[in-house]
């Protein structure tokens, strides 16, 4: 039986099995789920196991276990090493979901559940894909599985759990379906990553909270300060204030840009899905440059005061932010957090006190086009798509991309089947059926070019 075959035969359970997945709430940032991220790994690795695996293993590390399989057939052949990630974001606000998140349900095509697109059915892909090479004897290449459970909680223990395995994860390259195409029908693939810094930060005004009318306007009000000190780390061309921030920013190539500038983008279908009247961003770039090439300074969340029902006159004591900076190649994680935070302080003024916590962050990565595994997935999406794939650069931040780099000395290729449009991480995340197929359809076409390319 032909793969195409197997996966039309197959389609309902397919989809039916996805479906079990997504309704297991494994959200990571929540300890409230824990039992439910832990049973999901359980049946992910059920999953991979009937599917045909060897080993199936849950890794314990500190915090949530990493799903390993593999199936070796021939140590002469390549290895090809799958990371995915089982675990989601968390899926308030509920009330804006049209259905509930860990009910999955099929509309207009989509499947709409919180992980649909980010990363349970694109991980899911590689499970199915793995089955059908198994039941249609067309495995290609060795296969390895890394699916982990706290990619959206910034990896913490997957480092050390790669240092110490790096005998077991041995492999020709590692294959990443976590980010998106430009369209269903412009395939394209990410050879760029954006890095992240996160931080978290605190001002503090007087010991309490006072009453606005005896002593508003004679006191610091930390909320007004706070934003003050964020409305100025951006100038009016949009460019971020900090020192040293861009000093080690790598310039792109014209040749680059000029690429950049080919990639079919409609900025008016942009702004209607958007529904914005304008975009907007750091001046001398498209907007394409500024999500793919620019870094970024960015309040992901911010609170303090008094947020209850009417009006309480009180100034705060305190006020809180939560920043995002993205990073591009060759800026450091480390060094943009201790440069924020040492301007975060030096701009702060006498009347508060400022404390900065650093969270997780994550390198920087471009990846080569002119790589075996680079070719082996550009071929295998134009068996499936027809068109010869557009390679383009993520906005988001894989942080383990670096890792793997560094700890395992294994490219990756990012051979991603979401939409920038599939609202990961919001409210109705869905991902289409055509996508789900579309990959499942495309991974055997890649095990068999990356093994063919290697003879
Ligand atoms: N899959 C995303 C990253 C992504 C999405 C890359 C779309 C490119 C295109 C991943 O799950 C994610 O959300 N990563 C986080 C970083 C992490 C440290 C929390 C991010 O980018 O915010
Ligand atoms: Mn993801
Ligand atoms: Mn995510």
């Amino acid at each position: 039986m032909s793969t195409l075959s197997y996966i039309e035969a197959n389609r309902e359970r397919f989809l039916e099995e996805l479906f079990e997945i997504l309704r297991i709430p494994s959200i990571s940032a929540d300890s409230s789920y824990s039992a439910e991220v832990r049973k999901c790994a359980e049946k992910v690795a059920e999953f991979i196991k009937s599917a045909g695996a060897d080993h199936v293993e849950l890794e314990e590390t500190a915090g949530y276990p990493i799903v390993y399989a593999e199936k070796i057939i021939d140590p002469n052949l390549p290895t090809v090493l799958v990371y995915g990630h089982y675990d989601v974001q968390p899926s308030v606000p509920n009330e804006l979901w049209h259905t509930p998140p860990f009910e999955p349900t099929i509309r207009d095509g989509k499947i709409y559940a919180r992980g649909a697109c980010d990363d349970k059915g694109q991980a899911f892909m590689h499970v199915k894909a793995f089955e059908t090479m198994m039941q249609t004897n067309s495995l290609a290449c060795n296969i390895k599985f890394m699916i982990e459970g706290e990619e959206e909680v910034g990896s913490s223990n997957l480092g050390t759990y790669c240092r110490n395995n790096k005998e077991k994860l041995k492999a020709d390259v590692i294959l990443i379906s976590d980010t998106s195409m430009i369209a269903n029908d412009i395939p394209s693939i990410d050879v760029g990553l954006r890095g992240l810094s996160y931080v978290e930060v605190e001002v503090t005004g007087p010991n309490i909270d006072l009453h606005s009318g005896v002593y508003g306007g004679a006191v610091a009000n930390p909320i007004n300060v706070l934003c003050q000190m964020i409305a100025s780390m951006h100038d009016e061309n949009r460019h971020i204030t900090i020192p040293g921030f861009y000093e080690d920013v790598l310039e792109v190539s014209a040749a680059d840009r000029d690429a950049l500038a080919k990639v079919p983008f409609d900025i008016n279908e942009y702004k209607k899905h958007l529904d914005i009247e304008d975009v907007m961003g750091e001046a001398g770039f498209s907007t394409i440059e500024r999500t793919g090439i620019r870094p970024t300074l960015d309040v992901n969340g911010i609170w303090g005061g008094y947020i209850g029902e009417g009006a309480k006159t009180v100034l705060p004591s305190k006020a809180y932010a939560k920043i995002s900076m993205r990073l591009v190649p060759n800026q450091t994680s480390d060094k943009i957090t201790e440069i924020f935070q040492k301007h975060f302080e030096s701009i702060a003024p006498k009347g508060v006190k400022v404390k900065v916590t650093p969270h997780h962050g994550g390198e920087p990565v471009v990846t080569p086009t002119d790589s075996v595994p680079f070719k082996a997935a550009a071929k295998a999406m134009f068996d499936t798509f027809g068109k010869e794939p557009i390679p383009s650069r993520g906005g988001g931040s894989i942080p383990i991309v670096a890792l793997f780099e560094k700890e395992l000395q294994t490219k990756t290729v990012l051979m991603g089947f979401g939409l920038d449009s599939d609202a990961i991480h919001s409210p109705n995340e869905h991902y289409g059926v055509f996508n789900y197929f579309k990959g499942i359809e495309t991974i055997p076409r890649f095990f068999h070019h990356f093994a063919e390319l290697n003879k």
